[in-house]
């Protein structure tokens, strides 16, 4: 019994190969490493290659008797998906249908999909639930609500059993800091107010400080990297609790759970936080409002909870904590 985590060698991938593999689970990546780093794998096995490859992935699964994955493999660049559209539809979706063909041809029934809270665009009303509209404002977001459908109708039509997680704002790093968050290519705050802080990049801009919240700043949901990967653990155990039902039973079993602490922190409470856990400085300037951000957004995460039992344990201090502790050991990221 083996989990195929694709995107495996990327950032929550990487993390939660890790989890799995501590809890004793067999696992199989494939990744292209377009994005992902070998070194995030700490020597999981590795199979470099593509999820559009339907008879490398059928062939995957059928010699390490997988029997659930995990699909991370997709672009998730919100500014680049509106720029090349066509790399988010193929890749995203097309790339998405392809896998799951293979794991059908294979056998294979249980997927948890790598969603976002993008899906909802900007929420009218905080905490966000699952009824909320799902109304992307990217074809990255779009590739993302897309994929959750195709994977309903999978579930009607083929059986497929899928938890879909929708995440909010994935940050930190492992405890003991040796897997993270490669900043080279990444343009999440967290990572930006850490090279701010550790000298690598000049002064964060905060992006607007007159925003109708306490400090000005915009509100977002920091979820830890562990507590996401967790997640998806808690995800496996349900879609395999899910096969000692009736097909009749399990069709349109799929499920969409958002993953978020259901605590709002602004970007002030993230650099006022890497100063004290720091002792550093943090330099930045402010700037004018970035178009198209919310002004707040953090989960519901009720329907997680009681369908999975989730429960995130670390705070904003233990993402800021472990998060300092990666990059300032790893200043060059993976490169190092
Ligand atoms: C966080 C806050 C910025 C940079 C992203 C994805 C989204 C979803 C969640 C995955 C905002 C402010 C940022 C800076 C700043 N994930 N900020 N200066 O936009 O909330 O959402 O993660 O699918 O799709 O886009 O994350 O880290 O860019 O911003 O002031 O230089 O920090 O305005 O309030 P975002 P972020």
């Amino acid at each position: 019994m083996t989990v195929l985590v694709t995107g495996g060698a990327g950032y929550i991938g990487s993390h939660t190969v890790r989890m799995l593999r501590d809890q004793g689970r067999n696992v199989v990546v494939l990744d292209t490493l377009e994005y992902g780093y070998r070194q995030a794998l700490l020597g999981a096995e590795l199979v470099v290659g593509d999820i559009h490859d339907r008879a490398l992935v059928t062939e995957v699964c059928r010699s390490h008797n997988v029997t659930q994955v995990v699909h991370f493999a997709a672009y998730k660049s919100v500014g680049e998906s509106m720029e090349q559209p066509e790399r988010y539809w193929i890749n995203n979706i097309g790339g998405t249908v392809e896998l799951v063909e293979a794991m059908l041809a294979a056998g294979v029934r249980d997927i948890v999909f790598s969603s976002s809270c993008s899906v909802n665009g900007t929420p009218t009303e905080v905490p966000v639930t699952e009824l909320a509209a799902v109304a992307p404002e990217s074809v990255y977001a779009e590739s993302k609500a897309m994929v959750e459908k195709i994977l309903y109708w999978y579930g009607v039509t083929k059986g497929l059993r899928s938890v879909s997680l929708r995440y909010f704002n994935a940050a930190g790093a492992s405890s003991d800091a040796l897997i993270g968050e490669d900043w080279a290519r990444s343009m999440n705050l967290i990572p930006l107010v850490m090279k701010a802080a550790l000298g690598r990049a000049p002064a964060v801009m905060v992006f607007g400080t007159d925003y109708p919240t306490a400090d000005g700043t915009c509100i977002r949901d920091y979820i830890h990297i562990d507590d996401l990967a967790d997640a998806h653990i808690k995800s496996l155990a349900y879609l395999a609790g899910l096969a000692g039902l009736t097909a009749q039973q399990q069709a349109g079993s799929a499920i969409s759970l958002n993953v978020g602490t259901g605590v709002g922190s602004s970007v002030f409470d993230v650099i006022h936080a890497t100063e004290r856990i720091s002792g550093i400085t943090v330099p930045y300037e402010v700037g004018p409002r970035r178009a198209g951000d919310a002004v707040a957004t953090y989960a519901d995460p009720a329907l997680i909870q009681a369908t999975l039992g989730w429960q995130p344990i670390h705070t904003l201090d233990d993402i800021i904590a472990s998060a300092w502790r990666w990059h300032s050991t790893h200043l060059d990221g993976y490169g190092d």
